[in-house]
């Protein structure tokens, strides 16, 4: 194989590091600005003294060939199945790790298919799982998983990062069971998904044609059309997706459905939405501060369940 750096994808020292059985990958080290060379084969138990030499020597970044990335992803959802199982077994820095290698391959794996199937929605409940665990241990730990995620791309960060701010605004308003904090979060962590089927990238667009905008109004029904065919998934997840841009003044899409006739959770989750998109920084605007945020989303009233906008302000600006 050609020794060229798009061959090679980068990997989680930390979850590496946690390998107690053989290899069943290569694993490389980046030598100068663009070799790799292999250190450790397939079959290979980890050697943990060569490792603490590499980490002296400010090594800390191992690599996987593109050909063999799918065989560390399958280890990364067997941790997923471990952590939702076990989670008293690994460190918080771990657990942040494994959601964070987690979620990256979920959403990126439904991006490149275009579809969700029963195993990305297995790897999606141990990610929201996970960090509805990690959000009751401490709702900081959301920022921690968030600065893992911070160089990729803005539709993954946007996912996970919904989906955490929904299950931490779903809380907040009250709401108590397990099972429908879990399915606020796997709403907000599909919300999205229609929008790899459009003909552009949303994101490298300031302003959208009229024909672009009625194609963006689509997504919602796309995203859902991805999740009716996936069997084990709950209908209120479903729903979300479906009407996270309802809005209670009517104006919203794609059904223009009126403040009652919303529902409930998805109406916590455009509110997330909302939020996440103006507080990060986009292709082509610098990001909103907390208070811009909430006040920008106060400006338009209207469009949002009055009593969540209350409950999200106590949230992030809790001295107001
Ligand atoms: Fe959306
Ligand atoms: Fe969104």
């Amino acid at each position: 194989m050609e020794n060229n750096e798009d061959n090679y994808i980068d990997i989680s020292f930390a979850l590496l590091k946690r390998l107690n059985r053989p290899l069943i990958f290569d694993v490389y080290v980046k030598r100068g600005t663009k070799s790799f060379s292999k250190i450790f084969k397939k079959g290979d138990l980890l050697d943990f003294d060569r490792i603490r030499l590499y980490e002296e020597k400010g090594v800390d970044v191992f690599y996987v060939t593109e050909e063999e990335h799918s065989l560390y992803c399958i280890y990364v959802e067997k941790l997923g199945d471990v952590l939702n199982a076990k989670a008293e077994t690994f460190k918080p820095s771990e657990a942040h790790e494994i959601l964070k290698e987690l979620s990256t391959h979920t959403i990126t794996e439904i991006q490149n298919t275009l579809e969700v199937n029963d195993n990305s929605l297995n790897n999606a409940k141990n990610v929201v799982d996970g960090c509805i665990k990690r959000i009751t241990k401490d709702p900081k730990n959301v920022v921690k998983v968030l600065k893992l995620l911070s160089n990729q791309p803005y539709q993954l960060k946007h996912a996970v990062s919904v989906s955490m701010f929904s299950v931490l605004l779903a809380i907040a308003d009250g709401i108590e069971s397990d099972l429908n904090i879990q399915s606020i979060g796997l709403g907000g962590f599909f919300h999205d998904i229609g929008i790899g089927q459009l003909t552009f990238d949303p994101e490298d667009m300031k302003v959208l044609t009229p024909e672009q905008r009625k194609e963006m109004w689509r997504h919602p029904e796309l995203g859902k059309e991805m999740l009716d065919q996936v069997k084990g998934i709950k209908s209120d997840v479903i729903q979300i997706v479906l009407q996270h841009h309802e809005q209670p003044n009517g104006h919203g899409y794609p059904n223009g459905l009126r403040g009652p006739e919303i529902y409930y959770p998805a109406k916590i989750v455009a509110i997330a939405d909302a939020f996440c998109s103006l507080i990060s920084k986009r292709s082509y605007r610098d990001a909103f501060s907390i208070s811009e945020a909430v006040l920008k989303l106060k400006e338009d009233a209207g469009k949002y369940d009055k009593k969540i906008l209350e409950t999200l302000t106590k949230l992030v600006l809790p001295n107001l």
